[in-house]
Parts: structure tokens; sequence; C-alpha cells
């Protein structure tokens, strides 16, 4: 798991129609968030629909490292006892953050206003991945870092003893950097602004918000701008986590994709700073009915009910890109399914995610046979119409879950099975996506 373990080769091929109930896990981030902000607060937080994907086990065990106790009561319920805002004590070992960017930032983030050090690493794809987005900007706290080359893991971090407060615009839309910087705020006295050109994800300030800071946001003409009161008493919640969008767009495309498909995929979070790839699939002519709108946990739900559909390849709007981040290698199988082009363009923060996702996808939609155009900040996949990809290739998945999943959608479509030389870092966010896919009838299996 996280490219710790052995490779696990996949094979996926055309079947019969999809059918049933997909229960995806919960949501990635809200479930990375719940685990940190619960160890920053004072009580116990009680945390049902957890996921329990390796990135935020790796996460629960950093929290204990610092102090938090974290305790697993059944199947996705889980308690934090935490030490409170400032409360943070040294770890006494280095901290394995495994696969996840966003764990690792989010924690250096946190524990960069206090007087404690800190050493991080994770697996080879997060050993690749670039820090300084967050060291810059936890450095105008005073705090220190000291990392390889390039900013890259193992990296120490000695927190700011007397942190002064910072206003921040972020250079890249990402919401692991704008709530690295909210949570090094936390124990800063006075204001920490972050300004974002284009919002992000805003699971944090939303929690934040739950666990009762005082925090604002308003559109202003630098951009979308957030305001944290520094130093609140940060009190424990009951946190219920929604299912996640990023994990059901691989049952919800390969339903688009297998003639004759119709699926229910419950209790998905509908936020509008995650809900771009259901409004891309839309515009391209996808049946997908949200029946059952409604708020749970927070954040506004509906239950997703999709049918096979013959798709139409479209310009993604570029500023939707943060919207739909994750989703760009699960939409690039669509594209090469739909008929006409699909233009991608603004998406070059892909190339710094668990893999360069671009170039992945480009690579192995080719040795599929589809054609495909790139440059630094656009994709471009030349749809071959419903069913007409060859297929019949082994692409390589990077240690990237989501590439992997993306290519066995691919092979439920394409003439030809479609391999991945490994499918263990599935685990790291959708640990149960072989049994779901399975029960939908999808055929998908495990090759050595
Ligand atoms: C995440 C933010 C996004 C996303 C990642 C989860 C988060 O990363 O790709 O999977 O939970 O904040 P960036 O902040 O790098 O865009």
């Amino acid at each position: 798991m996280s490219g710790h373990g052995d490779p696990i080769p996949m094979m996926s091929r055309k079947g019969g129609p999809l059918s049933g109930t997909a229960n995806v896990p919960g949501d990635k981030s809200i479930s990375h968030r719940s685990l940190i902000l619960g160890a920053l607060s004072v009580g116990k937080t009680e945390i049902t629909g957890l996921l329990e994907g390796q990135d935020v086990l790796d996460t629960a065990k950093a929290m204990e490292a610092f102090g938090a106790t974290v305790t697993r009561h059944g199947e996705g319920e889980w308690s934090v006892e935490g030490v409170g805002v400032g409360g943070f004590k040294e770890p006494e070992q280095v901290i394995d953050c495994g696969n996840s960017g966003t764990g690792v930032r989010l924690i250096m983030g946190c524990m960069a206003t206090s007087p404690i050090s800190a050493t991080f690493t994770g697996d080879a794809s997060l050993r690749k991945r670039p820090m300084g987005r967050v060291t810059d900007p936890i450095g105008l706290f005073g705090a220190r870092s000291y990392g390889r080359a390039g900013g890259k893991l193992p990296m120490t971090i000695v927190g700011a003893a007397e942190a002064a407060p910072v206003s921040y615009t972020t250079p890249m839309a990402s919401a692991q950097v704008k709530s690295a910087v909210l949570l090094a705020g936390l124990n800063a006295p006075g204001q920490t602004v972050v300004i974002e050109k284009t919002p992000t994800r805003d699971h944090t300030e939303r929690m934040l918000r739950g666990f009762g800071a005082e925090i604002s946001v308003e559109e202003t003409p630098e951009g979308h701008k957030i305001t944290l009161q520094g130093q609140p008493e940060l009190v424990a919640q009951k946190v219920a986590v929604p299912r996640d969008p990023s994990s059901a767009a691989f049952p919800v495309c390969a339903a688009l994709l297998v003639p004759g498909s119709d699926i229910l995929v419950p209790g998905v979070s509908q936020n509008p700073t995650r809900n771009g790839l259901f409004l891309t699939l839309k515009e391209m002519g996808a049946d997908i009915e949200f029946l059952n709108e409604r708020e749970e946990g927070g954040e506004p739900v509906a239950d997703l009910r999709v049918r096979y559909s013959e798709l139409h390849g479209i310009t993604v709007p570029a500023e939707r890109a943060a919207a739909q981040i994750d989703e760009y290698p699960v939409l690039s199988v669509v594209a090469a399914n739909a008929t006409g082009t699909t233009i991608m363009p603004g998406v070059h923060e892909l190339r710094v995610k668990e893999s360069d996702r671009i170039d992945a996808m480009a690579r192995g939609l080719e040795a599929c046979g589809v054609t495909i155009e790139e440059d630094e900040d656009t994709l471009i996949v030349h749809g071959m119409g419903p069913g007409n990809v060859p297929g019949g290739a082994t692409c390589k998945t990077h240690i990237d879950h989501r590439i992997a999943m993306s290519f066995l959608v691919l092979g439920l479509a394409s003439q030809q099975p479609v391999s991945v030389d490994d499918g263990s870092p599935i685990a790291t966010s959708f640990p149960v996506f072989e049994s779901l896919m399975a029960a939908l009838g999808a055929q998908i299996e495990r090759t050595a």
C-alpha cells in the first residue's frame, strides 16, 4: 500500500450492464480534516463515516504522534480526544504521511506555529512532490524548514515560538495551501488572511466554523478573501462525513460508458467547490439525475441515478478546474469514449499530483489507441465514439490511485481488456473499490 507493498497487477474487461447501488466511502478531504480539527479541539470529537483509506489512517497516526488520542470504535466510527489549539507535543518519531499530499501539507500547517519540531516523510510519490508551496507561507509565520533540494521530503519543520499572523495570496489554486495557512493561523495572535484568485474546496473554512472558530469569507477586488481570528478555543464536535464525490466519479463514469447500465450512487457531496465533474458530464450529454437533495454533515448531498449515455466532446471551462481537479483522469477516459474532441484547459496543477497526471493519462490512453494532445496546461482527447477504444495495453499507474482506477474504468468499455501494472495505491482513497465495482457487475480482477 502507498507504494510500500508488492505491486498488484490488475485487469478490467467488457461485460454486461452495471446495476445496483454504489455506497462509496467517506470524503477523503473531510476525513483528514475531521481528525486534524478533532486533535486541535478541547474534548472528544466523534466521527462517523470516516474514510478508512491508507491516507487517512496515516493522518490518524500522525495526530497521535502530536499528542491526540485517536480511537476506532467500528467501521468508520472514530473518536479523537484533542489537545487544543497550541497543545501539540513534539513527536518522538518521523511522521510518515505515506502517499498523502493533503495529510503532510495540512499537518505541516497546524504544527508550524507551535514551539516544536517535526520531521516528515512519505512514499516515493510524495517524496517527489513540492512542499515549497507550504513552507513559503508558514515561513512568514516564523517557521523554519529544512528539506531536500527543491523543497522535497524528508523535511524538518521547526515551528515558530512566537508566531506573527500572516496575510497571504495563494500563488496557485490549492486548497491544501490555503488550509495549511489557516491551520497555522489558528495559533497566531490576531487575524490571518488568505486570498485565493480562484476559490478552491472550502471544507477547512466550513469545518473551522463548525468547531467554533471565527472565520469570515468575502469577495474582494483582489479575490476570494478568508479571514480567521487567531487563538480560538476549538470545541469537539460530532462529524458525519458525507460520501466522496471524487470516489463516486469512478462508478458514475463506468455506468455512463457501459451500455445498458443504470445505477444509484447515494449521499454524494454536491459542494459547489467539488461538483465540477457532474456539471461537465451533464454538458457532455450524461443522463444523471440528482435525487433527494438535502444537507448532511454540513454539506449539500444528493443521490445520483446514472444511466448509460452516448456522450459528445466539449471544451471544459478552465475556471471549473479547481472544482474537479481530481476528476480529470477519469474524465479523460470518458472523453475517449465520447464523439468528438474534449479540450481540458487550465490543468497544469495535474502535473504535481500523486503523479504527473497529464503525462500518465496521455501515455496510457495512447497505448490503448486514443489520440491525445497535451501542453503544460492543457489535455486534449480525440474521442473515438462509444465503445470504440481498442484497449489491449498495460498502463502504468505511477503510485497513483486515481490513475489506476481510471484505466480500470477504461477497460470496462474498451474492445480489448486494459491492464494496470499496480492497483495497490487504490487502497489510499477507495479501499472497497474492487468489491463495490464487482457488486455492480464490473469485470475487474487481479492478475497475479
Ligand atoms: C485536497 C486538495 C487538492 C486535491 C487533493 C485534496 C484537499 O489538492 O487534489 O486530492 O483535501 O485539500 P491541491 O490543494 O494541491 O489542489
